[in-house]
């Protein structure tokens, strides 16, 4: 309804998201910014520590995040799921074949920095099948895990849209039914070079995309449409 997006012509959308977030919250503005060419973005990308800095401090309209702090001050809706997966080197023995977690005690864990949801994701999911993984290293960034785990330096657990990303959607500028025209590529989204999937029990490990925002903030208009429109996707 066009009355209903007539605040929406000008404007901005401050938007703030995890590193993992990275992979695919670029590919979901495309439709909207097409549909309000008016409004100006302000994406912030930062770990889970910082994303939650910024939240209390009031700092961005909204937030995309896996791990919502746990606080009835915060508003949230859950969106898109988000599969955690067990990654190797290409060449790993176990590829191909369906393990246990016992089958990998002592690989050599690659956890991401203190800090990242990633790892409090992982953390806590090990802990509740009390495995301990033998973590030789943190590495600050998930690009810096592939290329670790490609290397042949060990073993990690990433999101999926990590390690492979879902395929870019060409939206032509302009046309009001632009997704009906989009240019789907392969089904099958390309996987990071040198890396394997491997087939572990209780993986993957489903977690959620949220937006999450304060109860007591008045949304925008321009938050309150995004919000929708992640809804009605
Ligand atoms: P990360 O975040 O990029 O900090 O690992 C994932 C999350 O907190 O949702």
């Amino acid at each position: 309804n066009l009355a209903a997006i007539n605040g929406l012509e000008s404007g901005r959308l401050r938007i703030a998201a995890v590193t993992t977030a990275e992979y695919f919250v670029p590919d979901l503005l495309g439709p909207f910014v097409t549909a309000h060419p008016g409004i100006e973005i302000e994406l912030a990308i930062e770990n889970r520590d910082r994303i939650v800095q910024r939240l209390q401090q009031g700092m961005d309209d909204l937030t995309v995040m896996m791990m919502p702090p746990n606080d009835p001050a915060l508003e949230r809706m859950v969106f898109q799921q988000n599969p955690l997966i067990v990654i190797a080197a290409q060449a790993h023995p176990q590829q191909g074949k369906a393990i246990t977690l016992a089958d990998l005690a002592n690989e050599r864990w690659l956890m991401r920095e203190a800090g990242s949801g990633t790892r409090m994701a992982v953390e806590e999911h090990f802990q509740r099948l009390q495995f301990t993984p033998n973590v030789v290293m943190s590495l600050g960034s998930n690009e810096a895990i592939k290329h670790a785990v490609a290397a042949g330096l060990g073993i990690g657990v990433l999101s999926e849209v990590a390690v492979c990303p879902p395929p870019l959607h060409l939206e032509p500028h302009s046309t009001q039914h632009s997704t009906e025209h989009s240019t789907q590529q392969s089904t099958t989204a390309p996987r990071a070079p040198g890396i394997a999937v491997l087939t572990v029990e209780h993986f993957p490990c489903v977690r959620q995309w949220s937006a999450v925002w304060h109860k007591t903030n008045p949304l925008s208009v321009a938050a309150r449409t995004f919000i929708a429109y992640l809804q009605n996707r």
